[in-house]
């Protein structure tokens, strides 16, 4: 199922970005754009961010940089 119809994007692929590292909207969409176009995915993004087991979720809450190209984005 599409999460993001703009670009096309699924909820396994946004997944998959979140165990990627991925742990906020925006880093989602550095990986793969998904809510940069009409936003209106970006509820749906957050929602199974919260659901999924963010592995570096802790490193994130401490201000570490997650992804190291994205850590400025954060
Ligand atoms: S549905 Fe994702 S940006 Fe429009």
């Amino acid at each position: 199922m599409y999460v993001c119809s703009c670009f096309g994007v699924t909820e396994q692929q946004v997944k998959k970005h979140a165990e990627d590292g991925a742990c906020t909207p925006r880093q989602i969409a550095s990986a793969c754009k998904a809510g940069t176009d009409c936003g209106s995915c970006v509820r749906r993004i957050q929602a199974i961010l919260g659901r999924a087991a963010c592995p570096r979720r802790e490193l994130a809450d401490q201000g570490k940089p997650v992804l190291t190209d994205l850590a400025d984005a954060a």
